[in-house]
């Protein structure tokens, strides 16, 4: 469906019992609004007459056309404005940036383009392959050469790539100051861990972006990093995107 601008609506919903018919529901929903624009609808979020800032800003759209494929990675481009928000707000604090994890290395590609880091150093960590043993499931990038073409993306030689299991691998190479921290490991355990370790290293304002903390499916990580972050006095805030922020206290 194509819409005057600014909307953004993707065919990618979770958990529907049947795509088309959701699909076509929407369709009606969208009959009855009004101004058929400001409206969102994808990545099981929908809106209308909003403004998608976002959506206007030429150079964030560009990168995530750029960085992302059509369907469900496109359709979280409000999670992408969430991060990179929280990127740009992070930079002008001393310390690097952080992703755990980063996968295909999307949603580090598209801050890299759009928030200058060259004055810093941007670490990432995925384990690159699928393994039974690790309490996470399989992706369909995931493979033996993962780790190459990730590392292909990332021309700029203050990009750090360690392969390996958060937190365990932080052993291997981890900075000493954050700015920005985003989390996003569809597992409680290894999220607990990564925060356990980095946390006290991020300065004061600095952004923490948790990916999974309001999607239902990671209900575990929501109600741990609840607790975690509370029993710190800080307070996570739930975003409509699934996601959760924290800004750390000055
Ligand atoms: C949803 S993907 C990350 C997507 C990425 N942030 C993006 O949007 O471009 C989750 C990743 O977490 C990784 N992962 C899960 N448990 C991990 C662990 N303990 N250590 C490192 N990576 C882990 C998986 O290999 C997977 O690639």
């Amino acid at each position: 469906m194509k819409l005057p601008g600014p909307s953004y609506v993707n065919d990618t919903f979770y958990g529907v019992a049947d795509l088309n018919s959701a699909i076509e529901a929407r369709g009606a929903l969208i009959d009855q609004i009004r101004v058929k624009s400001g409206i969102f609808a994808a990545d099981n979020l929908m809106t209308w007459d909003k403004t998608l800032g976002f959506i206007r800003e030429e150079a964030f759209a560009t990168a995530v056309n750029a960085h992302t494929r059509p369907g469900p990675e496109r359709a979280a481009v409000w999670r992408y404005n969430t991060l990179v928000w929280a990127a740009r707000q992070a930079a002008p604090l001393e310390g690097d940036f952080v992703e755990c994890a980063c996968y295909r290395g999307n949603t580090a590609r598209i801050v890299a383009d759009l928030v200058d880091i060259s004055n810093r150093r941007y670490f990432l960590y995925d384990l690159f392959d699928h393994d039974e043993t690790m309490p996470h499931h399989a992706m369909p990038a995931h493979s033996k050469t993962l780790y190459d073409e990730v590392r292909a993306r990332f021309p700029e030689p203050n990009v750090i790539i360690t392969q390996g299991r958060v937190p365990e691998s932080l052993a291997i190479a981890s900075p000493e100051k954050i700015a920005l921290m985003h989390i996003d490991m569809n597992n409680v355990d290894a999220e607990i861990g990564a925060l356990e370790v980095l946390w006290d290293r991020v300065a004061p304002g600095g952004v923490v972006v948790l990916d999974d903390y309001g999607w239902l499916a990671y209900h575990r990580q929501h109600f741990a990093e609840r607790d975690w972050f509370k029993a710190r006095g800080q307070f996570v805030l739930e975003l409509p995107t699934g996601q959760g922020l924290v800004v750390k206290h000055g």
